[in-house]
């Protein structure tokens, strides 16, 4: 890999990289990542259940020769941490999705696409060389969904990630004020803020990919932006339930994983389901304001998987901010990871440049953190690295 730009050497942890993309990207946009919904509880949980939970300083032993290397749904991955599918990511930076793609690729994690992209499926493939995984919004639409399943397989998708918490949206405030949209309307606040943004206009006026690009041109009647939010507003199917994952997984024919999982119930009914692997996730803390942090949910439905006998993975997401979060996830049963805000305040702060930097911080920071505990091999990482009752304590008061 290239040297990083000098500048990039004095990032050295995610949360610089959320400050520069404040700076640079236009507030509709770093608003609507940098929000969850409602009173926003569940969103700041999501972070600091993280921090509550203590690691066990080991020394004296062997820590040459580490690894976190291992695989997700049989994928070898270099640390078990993958690219989550987040949409209006081609806002954050100029084609933002093709940037992303290629830093996954070339830092050897998988890259996951949205349905609500800016960049389209055809786009990613053309742009990178190893297979990526789409994520799926289920619309009401069947014919654009069959459409769009089949676009996924055309492009040679190497899993389906069917979204399961999003039937209906949660409410974040900002995006509501802020009047959030693709491109952003031509508003006197709008304009004066892009006025500070001269980089982002200028990467902005170099592309073409201002929309969604899944969408426009391939829904019926969605040719532009007035038919777009529209059709959006009208298309999430709430009524979709465990016999169109059966459906689906069938149409799809392929690795399936289910995102959104927060309790053991429904993590017992994605094993059953034949899925490859589950995400406890609420979604950043973006849909049900007041639910548990994902983390605090994670080991209770590790368990149910295994009292089950099944051999679906389970993954987290929601929350993780460095590496150390990461190691925590591992350590409580999740064989693998996803980051959203971590990768796009590193696209928004320096494109391609940023994802890299925000994947080397968190590969730093989960082995050098990982040697600390003593562990070598990520694959061998138990609870023993935790300090006892500092995950259990997030815990009081679930039964
Ligand atoms: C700005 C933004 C957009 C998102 N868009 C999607 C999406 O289109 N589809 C999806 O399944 N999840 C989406 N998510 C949820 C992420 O896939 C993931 O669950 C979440 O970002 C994890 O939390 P974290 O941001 O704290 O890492 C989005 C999250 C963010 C922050």
């Amino acid at each position: 890999m290239k040297d990083l730009k000098p500048g990039l050497k004095k990032i050295t942890e995610i949360e610089d990289l959320r400050r520069v993309a404040e700076r640079k990207v236009p507030r509709m946009f770093y608003d609507y990542v940098d929000s969850g919904s409602w009173t926003e509880t569940t969103y700041r949980s999501n972070e600091t259940d993280f921090d509550r939970i203590k690691l066990r300083q080991r020394v004296l032993v062997d820590m040459d020769n580490r690894s976190l290397a291992t695989q997700m749904i049989g994928e070898s991955v270099n640390m078990p941490v993958a690219i989550a599918p987040t949409g209006f990511t081609g806002m954050m930076w100029a084609d933002g999705e093709i940037h992303a793609a290629r830093a996954a690729e070339k830092f050897g994690v998988p890259f996951s696409l949205s349905t609500m992209s800016i960049c389209s499926i055809e786009d990613i493939a053309t742009h990178t060389s190893k297979p990526f995984w789409f994520q799926l919004y289920v619309m009401r639409d069947q014919d654009y969904m069959a459409n769009l399943i089949q676009r996924a397989k055309d492009a040679n998708c190497s899993a389906l990630i069917l979204t399961a918490d999003l039937q209906v949206m949660g409410q974040r405030h900002k995006d509501i004020k802020n009047g959030l949209s693709a491109p952003p309307k031509p508003t006197l606040t709008n304009i004066i803020n892009l006025m500070t943004k001269p980089q982002w206009c200028m990467n902005m006026l170099g592309t073409k990919r201002r929309s969604f690009g899944n969408i426009v041109g391939h829904a019926k009647g969605v040719e532009d932006l007035s038919s777009l939010s529209s059709w959006t507003e009208e298309q999430f199917d709430p009524r979709l339930s465990w016999d169109d994952v059966a459906r689906i997984k069938d149409m799809w024919g392929g690795k399936l994983i289910i995102k959104g999982i927060m309790e053991p119930e429904d993590a017992i009914m994605a094993a059953r389901s034949g899925a490859d692997a589950l995400v406890v996730s609420n979604h950043g803390g973006r849909q049900l304001d007041g639910a548990l942090s994902s983390i605090s949910a994670l080991s209770d439905i590790v368990q149910a998987v295994h009292a089950e006998n099944s051999d679906i993975e389970v993954w987290l997401d929601s929350g993780i901010r460095s590496g150390q979060d990461v190691l925590k996830a591992i350590s409580l049963g999740a064989k693998g990871t996803m980051i959203g805000r971590a990768f796009l305040y590193g696209l928004g702060a320096y494109g391609e440049d940023g994802v890299r930097r925000a994947l080397e911080i968190i590969y730093k920071e989960c082995d050098i953190s990982m040697a600390f505990c003593g562990h070598t091999d990520i694959n061998k990482v138990t609870d023993d690295i935790l300090v006892k009752g500092t995950y259990e304590n997030l815990k009081v008061g679930r039964f």
